[in-house]
């Protein structure tokens, strides 16, 4: 086996986004193109000879197929050994894991997390570092300069290394170690739960659906809900994780896992739904009748948390991205605690943790996690939520009237236009962007401005500093609207207009959320001319 060196040539748009770069399949399948960023990421993180990397993916289409170019470039590199989960498979929250439990250099992961999968579709690969988080801006940026000067890449001449039996094998002189996908990540969810509670909740006949949308969660939760907590058979659906995820879309929310949504809202619910994305670190949480929406899940489970062996000492503090709602700041203050307010993106969150300034952290974008990764996790959001439902015996709907009783309810929506020119969508914000100097005591959709600004970023533990982060509206009597580009998408822009509106009256705690957010919403329409500039006729997703 030869490592042999391949000429190449720098090419253009390399630049990794809120999660690592993220392209079309067919672009990653282009020539030269997954080998050229792979290089990029060797030179960026001072190369990987002597290295230990953990790789493995969401099992998405090229998912096999990636991963033995990039062992046998890391081979070429000199790297030492190769942790890879079996058939290719770890997710993303896994991932995080082993890179912490082995101690390793870092870890490749392959995924476009809820972007959909298939040669048409979407895929992506990020570097995380040896805390098991996203690599920091620093890093991404040297990754990224790195893709402009990349004139070469080494890569062995080598047949493909079998994945699909554990074990340890060579490849030119590089150990590849295959590991169970789920057996350290389940070690680690028995530690910091009350399994027996959640086991006596299901022995009592507790009932509840996962829904893996045919993505990487299905045999972690097989084989936490079903095998270790003896929830029935069947429990788990869509388990079987697909190169295309079914065909699907595999993002957890009240849209893309609608037949979840149809089946807790209807007669024959379970007593619990919950649901995971491509890579498994996202989570949507509902109950019979009653969605929770990400940010009131990280308020509760804020507020609940100490009733799990793993939080029972209280939390250091909680952090949130900065369109997340403030309900989470609500429970902080009642709980004498410090809330961090962060760009958008998990990676912002990794120095708090790694501080101990933060236990637990969350996004409206559907992620929450704690210290036990690096990354958000959705089984470990489903796994509190069975604990806290199995300490207070408590339906989701009573915890959540009670959580909005005691904080005030903070409603939340965000409305996305996707597939948006990239130009107009520059202008619709640089346009709004200019006027927030004069915006306030101006009045908006029948509310007065009070205040506006762009929102950038300190970071109070290494002082790296972020910018243009998201345009803040703020109105009188609490309500708030933030427009965002989103950095995950492949095609065009999304827009993201993020509302909410703060209510304590107890008697106005049960509202339908569009309703209730009316006026933030004719706000955010008349503060930008989204609608009438997209010509669109509303928000092509609504959460
Ligand atoms: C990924 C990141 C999250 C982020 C989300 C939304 O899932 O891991 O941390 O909140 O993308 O990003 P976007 O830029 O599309 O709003
Ligand atoms: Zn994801």
């Amino acid at each position: 086996m030869d490592a042999i060196s391949v000429e190449t040539s720098p090419i253009e748009g390399q630049k990794p986004g809120t999660s690592g770069l993220r392209k079309k399949t067919r672009v990653f399948m282009g020539p030269h193109y997954l080998e050229n960023y792979v290089q990029a990421i060797f030179d960026g993180i001072g190369g990987v000879a002597g290295k230990t990397l953990v790789v493995g993916g969401d099992g998405r289409y090229f998912n096999d197929r990636a991963i033995q170019v990039i062992l046998r470039m890391m081979a070429a590199s000199g790297a030492a050994r190769a942790i890879v989960g079996q058939d290719g498979i770890l997710s993303t929250p896994a991932a995080s894991n082993l890179i912490r439990k082995r101690g390793t250099d870092g870890g490749l992961i392959l995924s476009a997390s809820h972007n959909p999968g298939g040669p048409d579709e979407d895929f992506g690969l990020k570097y995380n570092g040896p805390n098991g988080g996203p690599a920091s801006e620093g890093v991404t940026d040297r990754i990224f300069a790195a893709t402009k000067e990349v004139r070469s890449y080494r890569i062995l001449e080598a047949q493909d290394v079998d994945l699909s039996a554990q074990g340890e094998s060579s490849l030119g002189g590089m150990v590849v170690e295959v590991v169970d996908p789920v057996a350290d990540y389940a070690a680690l969810m028995e530690e910091l739960f009350d399994f027996d509670a959640i086991r006596a909740l299901f022995a009592g006949g507790f009932t509840m659906r996962f829904d893996a949308m045919h993505a990487v969660t299905g045999p972690y939760a097989r084989a936490i809900l079903e095998e270790r907590l003896g929830a029935v058979p069947g429990t788990v659906v869509n388990a079987v994780p697909s190169p295309d995820f079914g065909g699907g879309h595999p993002d957890p929310n009240p849209i893309w896992a609608k037949p979840l949504m149809d089946l807790m809202m209807g007669a024959d619910a379970p007593d619990f739904g919950a649901a995971s994305d491509g890579d498994g670190d996202r989570n949507m949480i509902v109950g019979r009748g009653c969605y929770v929406t990400p940010s009131d899940s990280l308020a509760v489970l804020a507020a609940n948390a100490h009733l799990a062996p793993a939080y029972a000492g209280g939390l250091a503090g909680v952090a949130r991205s900065m369109p997340t709602s403030g309900a989470v700041d609500r429970v902080a203050e009642a709980m004498g605690i410090d809330c961090y307010e962060t760009p958008t993106g998990w990676k912002f969150f990794g120095t708090l943790l790694d501080a101990g300034r933060a236990t637990l952290c969350g996004e409206e974008s559907a992620g929450t996690g704690s210290d036990h990764v690096r990354e958000k996790d959705g089984v470990w959001a489903v796994l509190l939520w069975l604990n806290i439902l199995a300490s207070t015996g408590r339906s989701v709907a009573d915890l959540m009237a009670d959580h909005w009783t005691r904080f005030g309810r903070n409603y939340y929506s965000r409305h996305d236009y996707e597939a948006v020119d990239a130009g107009l969508a520059e202008e619709i914000m640089g346009d709004l962007s200019a006027r927030l100097g004069d915006l306030p005591e101006t009045m908006a959709g029948g509310l007065t401005v009070s205040a506006a600004d762009e929102f950038g970023y300190t970071d109070p533990v290494d002082g790296s500093t972020a910018s243009g982060q998201g345009l803040r509206v703020w109105f009188e009597g609490g309500a708030r609207a933030v427009f965002r580009l989103s950095g995950t998408g492949t095609e065009g822009a999304t827009v993201r207009v993020y509302l909410e509106r703060l209510e304590t009256a107890p008697d106005a705690l049960h509202q339908e959320p569009q309703a209730a957010l009316a006026p933030v919403i004719a706000a955010a329409e008349e503060l930008t001319g989204l609608r009438a500039k997209t010509g669109r006729a509303g928000p092509d997703v609504v959460t």
